[in-house]
Parts: structure tokens; C-alpha cells; sequence
């Protein structure tokens, strides 16, 4: 064996993986889970336990935390939503094709010490999806404080795959959750946003991967899988892989909702809050010794074209240093441990993508705008928990022009219930557009079936989303931003699909 390599001081703390138990452990759903909302104590930094909120499960004798829930496509799944936090709570399945009362919608949020309970078919295809807090107004705070993990589907071509490259859940294959927090001087997160960040989004000073700060992973000369979510308040990611000063190509092989038709080779991607992004980094011709830093670029985060991203660390400095949004970051060091033999080809194919439903009905306008700037708006509403704005039928398939109107920032807009295709981008800004893999202007994080896709300022983009569902009934769903502080100040629609 090789020898064990050196501490690390710009990275030394070892990554959060998924085990069997503890942070992340992996539970298998079969029959019915209790899932608790509570207070944790949680070492972000050894030695300095912090205040965090985390769904709890047991699951086999052993004490799971946020744990990875896997599960099979056409599976039911059943959970106890458990509310031990001194506050109003539920549970969302991010991106799951479910009905309204399992959609975690927030008009079902259950008081302090009430259940919520979800019986559900597993209805999506295999992907890495996520469940969150989603209380009005409070989901910022709730999922900042920890209220957040993974749920994966897996179905056979899924298996196939992991098989085909060998790739283990928690060893080769990996989720990075990505999150930033600022942390007081005794390594306790505060969320605290005073106006400006209500209005701009929440940034932290520290960014942890799987809450670690600062962390490393060993790695061999193979192929890792990475499933990377972007579970942060407000900050968007430029993702890349560096080597010294070089980027390393890496293959985006699946986004949101599941796999691409075929691998599609980048060196970079923008990830922004609530996406994920699936992909394959090839170290076989790395060298033991050699080290890989996952880093997020510099970019142009375009608050309100200003350029200087959030910009108002210098007022918290006293309490916490805060990370301008768009500025370059080391998220993670992969230290190549030592050379293996692997013999797995790239995958030439992935998965038969169907093909985008057609719509004959002229495009929806969702325009995103600002009242004074102040509040962010959806076609120049804001929530309202009684009001269904957009109302579809059920079985239509529309498209929208998600357009963001300048002066404004990028926002990542999600829909509840319904996968949906990105079409187009226009009018992109030089940063996006130079990523563009089709005539239509689309990056490879927008291929595939999405839940989730980034807006930038002056931008439009074209959705096409198919609203035919099996449940009886009226089903009322969300579209909203995933900055969770846009979100929680009420750029946000209820969407009723009429039955
Ligand atoms: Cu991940 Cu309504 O959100
Ligand atoms: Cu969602
Ligand atoms: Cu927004």
C-alpha cells in the first residue's frame, strides 16, 4: 500500500461521504420512514460543535442525518415527516413528479411537534434529486441550517452504468453538496440577512462541501462520478476542475432529472441554486502526487449590473467575511493517492432521451422583474398562498419564456411537479453564450430534463413543460426562484394544472 499522504493546510479536512451511517448515511426506501426535523449539534470544524437543524432517520439500528435516501424507480414511497423544530416546517421532493399533497407545497407546512404524512409513487426516472424545508419565508433559513439531502433514483440503466464503470456510491461515485455559510469566530453559522442581502440573496465566507469546509478527497488513477448539487442560498458556481493552471475537460453525463443521451465534454458549467449537475472526471493518466482542485472560476455575477456581486461584505466584516458572488473559489483538493489498473471506456451513449412534446399554443410569458428594488417579481406578482396565477390544463404542454428583465440578477427558476426541456436561450450574456453546444444557444447543464434552469439579466429562456399527470383532480405546484431569499421575499406563483 502507499504510504498515507501529508496533512494538507489549505485542505485539511478529509470530504463527508456517504456511509453507512451518520451525516449522509445511505438508507435503502423500502417500507416506512420517520424522518425528524430537529436541532443537531454538528462539527463543521473539529472540536467546535455547531447549532444546525438536520432530518433525522433511524434505519436499521443506525442513526442516519440528512441521510441519502436511494430508492427505485416505480417504488412507493412512504415517510413520516416528523416536525421536532420550534417552528412551522415540511418536506419538499425536489423534482419529483408527485401530487400536490406529497409535493411539500408550503400551504401543507405542519406546526412545531405536528406530522406530515407522504405516500407516494416514485414516478421519475433516475437522477439525483433532493428534499428540502420548504416553510414560506423561512425556507432560506431552514435549508441553510442544514435542512437538505439527497434523494436518488436509480432504475436499470442507471445500475448498467455504474456497473459498466464500476463505480460505488460513496467511494467512485460521489454527491458534492455545495453550500455556502458564514460562520461566526466560534464556527457557528449565522443567518442574519439584513435588507440588501434579503433582497440579493444570502452569502457566506466559507463554502463547504458535504458541510466540510475545506476539504480533500484521495483519489486513484480511474474515472469518479460527481454529482454536484448546488444547495446554497443565493451563489451560483462556475464549475471546473484545475490542475496547477490547467483545466481538466470533464464530461457532463447527466443534469437535473437524470441522465443525457451521451456523455458531452466541458470545462466549465455554471451551477446555479437548486440544479444539479451529474459528471465523469477521467484521472487515469493523473499521477500519484498529483493534485486537482474542484474550484468554481470567476465570473460576472450581475447584481443588477453592478458586476461586484454581492459587494456588501465590507459592512459584515465585523461579525464574518462574506464571499463575493462570482469570485474564484477552491471548493475541494483531490490528492491522487496511487495508480490502479482501470480498463473502463468513456460511455459512447447514455440514455434515450424522448423527445420535447410539441406545443401548438403560442408561448407563456413569465416575466421576472423588480418593484423598486426592493422585491422580485413574477409576471408582476408576488406570493400569495390563496392566488393561482398561472393555471394550465392539465395534459397541455406549454412553453414559457422565462424572461428576466434588466436591470436584475441571474435567477435559477424552478418548477414543482413537472420535468420540463429547455428549448432555447437568447439573448445570453457573452459569459453563458460561450457555452452554448447547440444553434439554439443551450449549455450542456441545460440538456436533459431539468427542474431548475438559470436566468441571466436580459435573458430569455424557453421551457417546454408537459402537464399531463395521473392524479385525480385540481393539483396546485409552484414555479419560483431558487435563490432561497428571492424565494422566501415571494418571487414565487402558485401553478393550478386544472384536472
Ligand atoms: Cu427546491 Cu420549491 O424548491
Ligand atoms: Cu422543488
Ligand atoms: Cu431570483
Amino acid at each position: 500500500a502507499a504510504p498515507p499522504l501529508p496533512p494538507d493546510a489549505a485542505f485539511p479536512y478529509p470530504l463527508r461521504v456517504p456511509g453507512e451511517e451518520g451525516l449522509y448515511g445511505v438508507a435503502e426506501v423500502s417500507g416506512a420512514l420517520a424522518l425528524t426535523a430537529k436541532a443537531v449539534q454538528h462539527e463543521l470544524l473539529p472540536g467546535r460543535p455547531a447549532r444546525l437543524l438536520a432530518y433525522e432517520l433511524e434505519h436499521q439500528g443506525k442513526v442516519l442525518r440528512n441521510p441519502v435516501l436511494r430508492v427505485r424507480t416505480g417504488a412507493r414511497l412512504r415517510a413520516k415527516f416528523w416536525n421536532a423544530l420550534g417552528e412551522p416546517s415540511i418536506i419538499h421532493w425536489h423534482g419529483l413528479k408527485v401530487d400536490s399533497n406529497n409535493d411539500g407545497h408550503p400551504h401543507y407546512a405542519v406546526a412545531a411537534g405536528a406530522t406530515y404524512d407522504y405516500q407516494f409513487l416514485v414516478a421519475n426516472r433516475a437522477a439525483t434529486y433532493w428534499y428540502h424545508a420548504h416553510p414560506h419565508g423561512a425556507t432560506g433559513r431552514q435549508i441553510y441550517l442544514g435542512l437538505a439531502g439527497l434523494l436518488i433514483v436509480e432504475d436499470e440503466e442507471e445500475l448498467a452504468l455504474r456497473k459498466a464503470l464500476d463505480l460505488g456510491f460513496g467511494a467512485t461515485d460521489i454527491p458534492l453538496v455545495l453550500q455556502d455559510l458564514r460562520l461566526d469566530s466560534g464556527g457557528q453559522p449565522i443567518f442574519a440577512p439584513d435588507a440588501t442581502e434579503r433582497f440579493h440573496g444570502h452569502f457566506g465566507g466559507e463554502v463547504v462541501v458535504n458541510l466540510t469546509p475545506r476539504p480533500h478527497l484521495d483519489v486513484e488513477t480511474r474515472l469518479y462520478r460527481f454529482r454536484v448539487l448546488n444547495a446554497s442560498n443565493a451563489r451560483l458556481y462556475r464549475l471546473a476542475f484545475r490542475r496547477g493552471t490547467r483545466l481538466l475537460d470533464y464530461h457532463v453525463i447527466g443534469t437535473d432529472g437524470g441522465l443525457l443521451d451521451r456523455p458531452r465534454a466541458v470545462e466549465e458549467a455554471f451551477v446555479s441554486p437548486g440544479e444539479r449537475l451529474d459528471l465523469l472526471l477521467d484521472l487515469r493518466a493523473a499521477r500519484p502526487g498529483d493534485e486537482v482542485v474542484v474550484a468554481s472560476l470567476p465570473f460576472d455575477a450581475m447584481h443588477l449590473e453592478t458586476g461586484g456581486g454581492a459587494g456588501h461584505g465590507a459592512q459584515h466584516a465585523a461579525s464574518a467575511p462574506v464571499l463575493p458572488d462570482g469570485a474564484e473559489l477552491a471548493l475541494l483538493k483531490l490528492r491522487v493517492a496511487r495508480r490502479i489498473a482501470y480498463d473502463r471506456p468513456l460511455p459512447q451513449t447514455l440514455s434515450r432521451l424522448e423527445p420535447v412534446a410539441e406545443s401548438t399554443a403560442s408561448p407563456r410569458l413569465v416575466a421576472l422583474d423588480q418593484a423598486g428594488r426592493m422585491t422580485w417579481r413574477i409576471n408582476a406578482a408576488t406570493y400569495e398562498q390563496a392566488a393561482t396565477p398561472i393555471a394550465v390544463r392539465r395534459g397541455s404542454v406549454e412553453h414559457w419564456d422565462l424572461r428576466n428583465i434588466a436591470p436584475s440578477m441571474p435567477h435559477p427558476v424552478h418548477l414543482h411537479g413537472f420535468p420540463f426541456r429547455v428549448l432555447a436561450r437568447e439573448a445570453s450574456p457573452a459569459q453563458q453564450r460561450r457555452l452554448a453546444v447547440d444553434q439554439n444557444g443551450l449549455a450542456a447543464s441545460d440538456l436533459g430534463w431539468k427542474d431548475t434552469v438559470l436566468v441571466w439579466p436580459g435573458e430569455t429562456v424557453r421551457i417546454a413543460v408537459d402537464f399531463t399527470h395521473p392524479f385525480p383532480g385540481d393539483q396546485v405546484y409552484l414555479v419560483h426562484c431558487h435563490n432561497l431569499e428571492h424565494e422566501d421575499g415571494g418571487m414565487m406563483l402558485n401553478v393550478r394544472v386544472a384536472g
